[in-house]
């Protein structure tokens, strides 16, 4: 079963590949690789190749992977989300450790520095703290204005450390959301005791901003977190500090080039805050490159028509249903049995009907 699931799988990809070639990410003209990664315009390295300054990239090939960073910082993107304007990066953790006197001997909290446009994903992070005697504040600005949250944990013996589906439920691990736009982040990392009593399993508190999902805890994670020194994390950019409206109008240098494009605000509720582009539903690519935005084949890559023949269009598709089938709805993407219709069968029924009283009036005729 499992095995039949991956083969599919692989087919569909393989079809989708085989059948639209990879289209250009980067400017004419433009290297579009750092290492393994394809960088999307408005991203770019080099002078030309990128929208603004702050897409400006460097590729450092003097380290293993290259890496692709902001130029000017050490902040390393390992994947681009471009039809969400986020970036993957890698930071570094925070750590406070102690020995068995409970004396301080290795404290490291790095500050996150976002340069304008970037600010932290609320949506796709958590901030994490790990530890037994633990706890941790996060603290960023919206602006001038100053935010904290954070959490503690605090446990005797490993024993107690409670993991379930490498969720962190406060023992051993807690964790947090954090407020939308934030930048300047720091963490402020303390505990109780100095981990004197629980100096055997863990002379160490931990805490990180990471991508939901990409860290899964339980009673190893004490250990794995002394080797591990930077971890991912989901950060937003956006076009500009004007809305689409105000950025459409003016025409010049406004972003969205594709046609099937679209814009979009990033977000509302704070001053000042620019716009992202999309492809309209049915196209994919990229929006920000002329011609970037093109057909979607969801018949080859998603498979919707489970009844009936899937036919590609132009920015959407359509079922063509089998003898005995009709389309469901109005917008023709789903096949469904082709019942007799109520009308034939209220005739069919009326005739029924009538026969039977045919026949009772000809039996009380000649009874
Ligand atoms: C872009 O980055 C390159 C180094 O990768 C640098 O030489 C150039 O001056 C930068 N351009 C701007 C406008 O910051
Ligand atoms: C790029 O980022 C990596 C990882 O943070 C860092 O080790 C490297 O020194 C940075 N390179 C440059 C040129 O800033
Ligand atoms: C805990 O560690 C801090 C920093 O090293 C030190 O100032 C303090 O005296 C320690 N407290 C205890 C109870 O050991
Ligand atoms: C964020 O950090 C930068 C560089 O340290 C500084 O210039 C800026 O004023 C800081 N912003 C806030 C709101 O603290
Ligand atoms: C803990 O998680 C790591 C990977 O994150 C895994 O390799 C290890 O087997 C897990 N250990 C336990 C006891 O679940
Ligand atoms: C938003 O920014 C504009 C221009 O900088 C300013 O006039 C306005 O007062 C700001 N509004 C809020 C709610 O901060
Ligand atoms: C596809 O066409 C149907 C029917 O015309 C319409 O309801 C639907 O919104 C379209 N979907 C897209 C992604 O354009």
């Amino acid at each position: 079963m499992q095995l039949s699931l991956v083969v599919i799988l692989g087919a569909a990809i393989f079809t989708t590949i085989a059948a639209a070639p990879a289209l250009p990410q980067a400017l004419p003209g433009c290297r579009d690789k750092c290492g393994d990664l394809t960088i999307p315009f408005p991203f770019g390295i080099g002078d030309g190749c990128y929208l603004r300054p702050e897409f400006n990239l460097t590729c450092d090939q003097s380290t293993t992977p290259p890496s692709a960073n902001l130029t000017g910082h050490t902040i390393r993107i390992s994947d681009f989300y471009l039809a969400e304007a986020e970036l993957q990066v890698m930071t570094f953790t925070s750590r406070d450790c102690y020995d068995t006197k409970g004396l301080r001997t290795n404290r490291n909290t790095p500050i996150l520095w976002l340069p304008p446009p970037y600010t932290i994903s609320d949506t796709k992070n958590k901030f994490v703290a790990v530890g037994c005697d633990t706890y941790a504040l996060f603290q960023g600005f919206r602006g001038e204005e100053r935010f904290i949250t954070g959490c503690m944990s605090l446990c005797d013996s490993l024993g107690s450390v409670e993991y379930q589906d490498s969720y962190c439920s406060g023992i051993g691990c807690c964790q947090t959301s954090i407020p939308s736009g934030l930048k300047n982040c720091t963490v402020q990392l303390s505990s109780y005791y100095n981990h004197t009593s629980i100096m055997d399993f863990n002379p160490c508190s931990y805490a990180f901003t990471v991508e939901q999902g990409q860290f899964k805890f339980n009673s190893t994670s004490f250990q794995q977190l002394n080797s591990i020194s930077q971890i991912p994390m989901v950060i937003n950019w956006e076009i500009g500090d004007e809305t689409c409206d105000i950025a459409a109008q003016k025409r010049e240098g406004f972003a969205c080039k594709a046609d099937y494009s679209k814009c979009v605000n990033r977000n509302t509720n704070i001053n000042g805050s620019g716009y992202i582009c999309q492809c309209l539903p049915g196209y994919r690519g990229n929006p920000y490159l002329p011609h970037g935005c093109q057909d979607f084949d969801e018949c080859k890559a998603l498979n919707p028509c489970s009844i009936g023949s899937c036919v590609n269009l132009d920015g959407n598709y359509s079922c063509k249903c089998p003898k005995g089938y009709k389309n469901d709805g109005t917008n023709k993407q789903s096949c469904i049995k082709d019942e007799p219709s109520n009308l034939l069968l209220i005739i069919s029924l009326g005739m029924f009907h009538l026969r039977v009283t045919g026949i009772i009036i000809f039996m009380v005729i000649y009874i």
